[in-house]
């Protein structure tokens, strides 16, 4: 049978019998095998050939697992969602010698690896987090907030090696960011060419250097995605960032969230603003179920004309779209205010101010509802308690330690955690921490309902204002 016709059942007895087969090979010349504990050989010794190839056939069957149990579409998602957040991690790892800072045969705190490094005690937790679901270290109590960090075989492997200490140095640090433009190096530079340029300064390398294609002019990723391109192109990865917010709402099946986050049949003919709320496919969506709503869309300018050609007829006296940018004073007057994926792009001061922009337009009685994604599962290492409350929020039942979670699931927080981290300077926070965004925003709301979702990874958080 072909390869690409196996099923899962079928590779995994291939993964059984290459395994079985690798393990005999080691019997034979005594070659002891990894473990993923820190007193674990550093590397296979001495294989063989017929050891490699084995070993490497196993490799290429578990790949294919990997791809068959995701399936397709998520096998790219997951991958598009891990890969810069992992190598981004082991890097800061490799940067900061997060190796030497654990003992071999014992372990350390948060606070002492913070210590050793000289980062924030914030900053090791959640890049811990996310290097302990790839067996980078490993949490000696797994989810709980006493818990010290202790090696793996692989983190072990690194502390015990210069030489994989300066691969990746050499290898991850020198190349990836400049690998990263290689698209806009050829778009540059070899885009309608026969041959690829010879020209030692036309490489991603050389471009990544220079300033790169961007450098200065954007000082976020909104930003760059209003303002990237010349003329007619400029907005274009705008309307690509409004696909993609379509495609998160089909796979996350966002529909059944925003209509179950308010009895909006009872809010009656009330007027909604959507702030942020991209080129208005929630708002179409809410404006189809619930007749009785007027709703205002608000975004960047360059989402107006994606809006504009989106705009179901029907819908045009209903749902209208307003460019307005929510760090400033809110214009509009409503009886709701939705921010669905809005807050967690932005650190707690940020996010706090956009909250308080609100403010000019609010009426006593009106409502704010934030709708968010709850990737992060655990609280930081010096917010234990609430990591704990939040454990029992998401599980839904008490005592389940978050970290009994398998940790591709754990992933799905903690990567994006790092690519907040990266971007903005945010964090995913666990959903009880936007009651306290709110009143640092304005003691006037009040958090009247707060739902977190572990199956679904949302929050809905909805609160009133009592000004
Ligand atoms: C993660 S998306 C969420 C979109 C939409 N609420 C949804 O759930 O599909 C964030 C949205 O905020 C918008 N945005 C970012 N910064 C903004 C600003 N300063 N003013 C207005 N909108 C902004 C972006 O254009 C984008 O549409």
């Amino acid at each position: 049978m072909a390869d690409s016709q196996l099923t899962l059942n079928e590779l995994a007895a291939k993964i059984t019998e290459l395994s079985a087969s690798l393990t005999r090979q080691l019997a034979e010349k005594n070659i002891p095998a990894p473990t993923l504990a820190a007193d674990s050989p550093v590397k296979y010794a001495d294989m063989t050939a017929e050891m490699f190839v084995t070993r490497q056939s196993l490799t290429d069957a578990l790949n294919d697992m990997w791809y068959l149990s995701q399936g397709p579409s998520e096998s790219i998602y997951n991958y598009v969602h891990n890969a810069i957040p992992d190598a981004s991690a082991l890097n800061v790892l490799n940067h900061f010698d997060f190796w030497s800072a654990v003992p071999l045969d014992g372990s350390a705190s948060y606070e002492e690896i913070a210590k050793r490094t000289s980062l924030p005690q914030d900053v090791v937790y959640r890049i811990l987090q996310h290097a302990v679901t790839l067996r980078l270290f490993a949490e000696t109590e797994p989810g709980k907030p006493t818990s010290r960090i202790q090696h793996t075989s692989r983190s072990a492997a690194l502390a015990k090696q210069t030489g994989l200490r300066a691969l990746v140095s050499s290898v991850l640090d020198v190349s990836s960011a400049p690998m990263m433009l290689l698209n806009q190096a050829l778009d540059r530079y070899s885009r309608g060419k026969s041959e690829l340029t010879q020209e030692m300064s036309e490489t991603a390398f050389a471009l990544f250097h220079s300033g790169g294609t961007f450098s200065g002019k954007h000082r976020n990723s909104w930003e760059f995605l209003e303002n990237d391109g010349e003329g007619e192109r400029r907005g274009w990865r705008q309307k690509r960032f409004v696909e993609f917010m379509t495609y998160v709402k089909e796979i996350f099946h966002l529909e059944g969230i925003v209509l179950d986050a308010l009895d909006w049949k009872a809010a009656g003919n009330a007027k909604l603003v959507d702030v942020g709320g991209s080129a208005g496919a929630d708002a179409f969506m809410l404006a189809r179920n619930f007749p009785d709503l007027t709703i205002v869309v608000q975004d960047m300018p360059k989402v107006k004309p994606v809006f504009e050609a989106d705009v179901p007829e029907e819908l045009k006296s209903r749902v209208s779209f307003v460019e307005h940018d929510l760090l400033q004073p809110q214009p509009v007057q409503a009886d709701i205010f939705m921010l669905k994926l809005i807050l967690h792009d932005y650190p707690e001061p940020e996010a706090a101010r956009i909250l308080r922009a609100l403010v000019p337009a609010l009426r006593p009685g009106n409502r704010v509802v934030l709708i968010e994604y709850i990737g992060k599962v655990a609280d930081d290492g010096d917010g234990a308690a609430k990591g704990k409350d939040e454990s029992k929020n998401m599980e839904g039942k008490e005592g389940a330690p978050p970290q009994a979670l398998p940790r591709s699931i754990q992933q799905m927080g903690t990567a994006t955690d790092l690519r907040m981290m990266a971007l903005f300077n945010a964090k995913e926070r666990p959903a009880e921490s936007y009651r306290d965004i709110f009143r640092a925003a304005d003691e006037r709301f009040e958090v009247v309902s707060l739902k977190a979702n572990p199956i679904t990874f949302f929050a809905v958080i909805e609160a009133v204002w009592r000004g």
